[in-house]
């Protein structure tokens, strides 16, 4: 739909503004699932969310449930899972409540697996498994948003003073003190160096990516325990500029290419700083791709 009247640019900003309210009731969901998988994935015997989801399914045994296979339900019983207005951390962007949106109901919806149920988040349990670590949400708004939506649910069993926010530069950094845990978000869009990387000044029509360099970025979240990245919207145009050579270098070259080809050079070359760079025994990594919305 979105190529048929050829608006990419127009939809970016202003349908993204208006599905935000949307995306954050999707993506809590989301997030909710994510770290369902990772407990499922990390059990050490110490109770995880699957094994209720086992239980749930009623079957005993090795059966284990798909949690990727199910449908959103409303349930305004159980969700919200934490008050927009309660929570201090919450960026305006995403603050529908705050500035005056009336119908709530998007906060209401869930995942339900077809398989079992799932257990219902425990801020407190995800603390405990944070305990110690270390975790950054990489990419665009979207990440952002998830990356808020889960601040706001572990915060909301933090008293203030044993919780804090910093920001430097692209980094966003959430700390819940008594659990030594940081959730954290870095601003980089397309993953790779741009020309879009500044956290709040980055609307430039003219978008050059050095889809061969990631360190200045990589190098604030390679130590991470857990990192979730997201790229996806911002390569919505049939071309990208990308550059070789640096941005200060007067003999770079830049070359406009078709977009699939400078996604695919970029995520190489993000994949390949993972593999020489993050030992997968010690981090766990999530890449979340294109989003529903990008069908509107
Ligand atoms: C939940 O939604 C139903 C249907 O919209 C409504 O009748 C009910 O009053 C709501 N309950 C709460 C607690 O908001
Ligand atoms: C949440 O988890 C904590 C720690 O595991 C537990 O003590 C508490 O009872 C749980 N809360 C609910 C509502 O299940
Ligand atoms: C706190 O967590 C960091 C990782 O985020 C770890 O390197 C450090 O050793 C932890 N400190 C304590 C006192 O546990
Ligand atoms: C901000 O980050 C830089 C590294 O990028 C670090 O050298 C500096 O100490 C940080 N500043 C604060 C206030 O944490």
């Amino acid at each position: 739909m979105a190529k048929k009247n050829n608006q990419p640019i127009v939809m970016k900003q202003w349908g993204l503004r208006n599905i935000l309210n949307f995306l954050v009731s999707l993506f809590l969901a989301l997030a909710i699932i994510l770290f369902i998988s990772i407990t499922t994935k990390t059990d050490d015997g110490r109770g995880s969310g699957m094994e209720s989801s086992k239980a749930a399914a009623g079957k005993g045994g090795e059966e284990t449930c798909d949690l990727f296979s199910g449908k959103w339900v409303f349930d305004n019983s159980t969700h919200p899972l934490y008050s927009e207005r309660e929570c201090m951390f919450m960026s305006d962007q995403s603050a529908c409540e705050k500035f005056g949106r009336k119908d709530l109901k998007y906060q209401n919806w869930r995942w339900q697996p077809h398989g079992c149920d799932l257990p219902r988040f425990n801020a407190t349990r995800l603390l405990e498994r944070l305990r110690g670590q270390r975790m950054v949400f990489v990419g665009d708004s979207l990440n952002r948003n998830q990356w808020v939506s889960m601040v706001c649910l572990l915060g909301a069993v933090i008293p203030s003073s044993l919780k804090s926010m910093e920001t430097n530069g692209s980094l966003m950094s959430f700390k819940a003190k008594e659990y030594n845990a940081s959730v954290e978000f870095y601003w980089s869009p397309l993953l790779v160096e741009s020309n879009s990387d500044h956290p709040v000044n980055h609307r430039i029509p003219d978008r050059i990516v050095r889809a061969q360099s990631i360190e200045k970025h990589a190098k604030h979240w390679t130590d991470a325990d857990i990192l979730v990245f997201n790229s996806y919207l911002w390569w919505r145009r049939p071309t990208m500029k990308v550059l070789w050579g640096s941005f200060e270098d007067k003999d770079g070259v830049y070359k406009e290419i078709e977009i699939l080809r400078s996604y695919e050079l970029a995520l190489k070359t993000w994949s390949e700083w993972l593999e020489f760079n993050v030992d997968p025994l010690k981090t766990q990594l999530f890449f979340v791709s294109m989003s529903p919305t990008h069908f509107w």
